[in-house]
């Protein structure tokens, strides 16, 4: 967890200007705890995921405007399927309205926008909406990769079906580049709220090196302050990528 006294620990102006060195590109969310926060409160737990969704919109906003280039979150995963009904309607409903308004925003909040996951259970209607909001923004210059019936696992088995289909040789670089993730820098950085240590099939192939950054705050009490927390821990951290 970050600590506010430790002296290695950069202040914000300086992670501002390592972020501007390139040092941290991409910063991936595992936006956990929206249940917990709404049970707290005696609410439904959809309650928490539309408080939850509104804190995703201000973080994703707050990355942006401290530099970081690339941000992922895990919206949905393939195991969220097994919630109540309601529930997956709810998150459903949430990531649709989403999606309307990043049609009518696209050009003013300049995001690239990507779906990684599997998306071939949702009706053609909203694949074509996702893929004509891919295009439209494909030279926007900060990126926004939402993780929708995703999981790690899932992704690396259908990347390497694709690779044996074309007959090609399954090496390290075909398999990242067959992944859904192709041509985006691995995270350097994986936030995960709630106190939850662990990965939960988010981003497993893309995750061996990075930066882990663990916080008991639920996800709908996220602020740019515990974003500011995570971004100094991880500068005050070396990176040996299993070198010495
Ligand atoms: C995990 O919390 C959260 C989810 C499974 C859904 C995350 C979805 C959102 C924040 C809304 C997404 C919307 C957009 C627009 C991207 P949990 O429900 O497992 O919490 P708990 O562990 O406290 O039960």
């Amino acid at each position: 967890m970050g600590q506010d006294t430790n002296l290695s620990v950069p202040s914000r102006e300086n992670s501002i200007s390592l972020i501007s060195s390139g040092r941290l590109r991409h910063i991936a969310f595992i936006m956990d705890g929206n249940g917990r926060w709404a049970k707290k409160r005696g609410m439904p737990r959809k309650f928490g995921h539309s408080y939850g969704a509104s804190k995703f919109k201000e973080v994703v906003r707050y990355c942006g405007d401290i530099g970081i280039e690339f941000v992922t979150v895990y919206a949905f995963s393939t195991e969220n399927w097994g919630r109540p009904e309601d529930e997956v309607a709810s998150i459903m409903k949430l990531l649709s309205d989403y999606l309307g308004e990043c049609e009518k925003t696209a050009d003013k909040d300049n995001l690239k926008m990507r779906f990684i996951g599997d998306l071939s259970p949702f009706d053609r209607a909203f694949r074509d909406r996702v893929e004509a909001l891919e295009k439209r923004t494909a030279d926007h210059k900060n990126s926004l990769n939402i993780a929708l019936n995703y999981g790690g696992r899932d992704e690396i088995v259908r990347a390497c079906r694709r690779l044996a289909e074309k007959g090609e040789p399954i090496t390290e670089k075909a398999v990242s580049d067959s992944l859904d993730t192709a041509g985006i820098p691995d995270p350097d950085l994986i936030v995960r709220t709630a106190g939850e240590q662990r990965l939960s099939n988010f981003l497993m192939w893309q995750s061996a090196y990075s930066e882990f950054y663990f916080t008991d705050v639920l996800w709908p009490d996220m602020t740019p302050r515990e974003v500011d927390k995570a971004v100094s821990e991880y500068f005050g951290r070396q990176r040996r990528y299993g070198k010495v």
